[in-house]
């Protein structure tokens, strides 16, 4: 189970369809507003309302436990769904995410970042964060990437990318839930990362006790992304070892 990052959605994903010709029975879904089909939902007030969401889809699909993972945003909601569910978990993987709360400066830069959504919709909110979303290699090599990430944000609508960072801003630190970690868990981070940092990663594979980490070339916070063939890799050698 793949949780998306902010501000994409399930469809970033795509490079990872792959671990399915190895087996894998992978599932990718969109958190509440971010498919648009239902403008009238209720939008999330919490992250507790995605983990509880992911946990609903789950059942619905008769999966007891799975090895549950997500990038950035979706590793809030993953962290935030063991700390609830962790009987849910085989395994876990920590891609290019932190556990710990926003200080002052990120929940200030969210609420610029909720009136840039309001005053110039999901594009504006793509010019704003393509620069810390990707890494340098990704920006000066492979423009495609960048296109693809754009066209991922532009396809949300405003209203889910706001209810998206009040929930972020409102997240608790979830850094006491990695000393609780008992399953096998896979820390991945990219190498160029400037949101979510090498050291940062390797700070949250020390307090869990059965993590292994992995750091992928060439690639910065949308690692499985910009670099899906190393990323693919990483994935698959650690639930080949499960
Ligand atoms: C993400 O990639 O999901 C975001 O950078 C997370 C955040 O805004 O904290």
């Amino acid at each position: 189970m793949l949780l998306h990052a902010f501000p994409l959605g399930a469809r970033m994903w795509e490079p990872q369809h792959a671990l399915a010709d190895a087996g894998w029975h992978v599932v990718m879904p969109q958190f509440r507003g971010f498919d648009c089909r239902e403008p009238d939902e209720v939008p999330a007030a919490s992250l507790d309302d995605y983990a509880g969401d992911v946990a609903d889809l789950l059942e619905t699909i008769n999966i007891e436990r799975a090895v549950i993972g997500g990038l950035s945003m979706g590793g809030y909601v993953t962290l935030t769904l063991y700390r609830h569910a962790p009987e849910l978990f085989a395994a876990m993987v920590l891609a290019d995410t932190r556990a710990d709360a926003d200080t002052a400066d990120v929940r200030r830069n969210r609420d610029r970042l909720i009136a840039v959504a309001e005053s110039g919709g999901s594009a504006a909110v793509a010019d704003d964060m393509i620069p810390k979303l990707l890494g340098a290699s990704t920006r000066a090599t492979r423009p495609g990437t960048e296109m693809q990430v754009r066209a991922l944000v532009a396809a949300n609508i405003p209203r889910a990318l706001i209810a998206a960072q009040r929930a972020m801003s409102n997240r608790p630190d979830s850094t006491s839930v990695l000393d609780s970690i008992e399953v096998p868990a896979l820390v991945v981070v990219g190498e160029e990362d400037v949101l979510t940092p090498p050291p940062l990663a390797s700070a949250m594979a020390a307090r869990i006790a059965r993590a292994q980490a992995s750091v992928i070339p060439a690639a910065g916070h949308l690692s499985s992304l910009e670099q899906p063939a190393a990323f693919n890799a990483a994935l698959t050698a650690f639930l080949d070892r499960l």
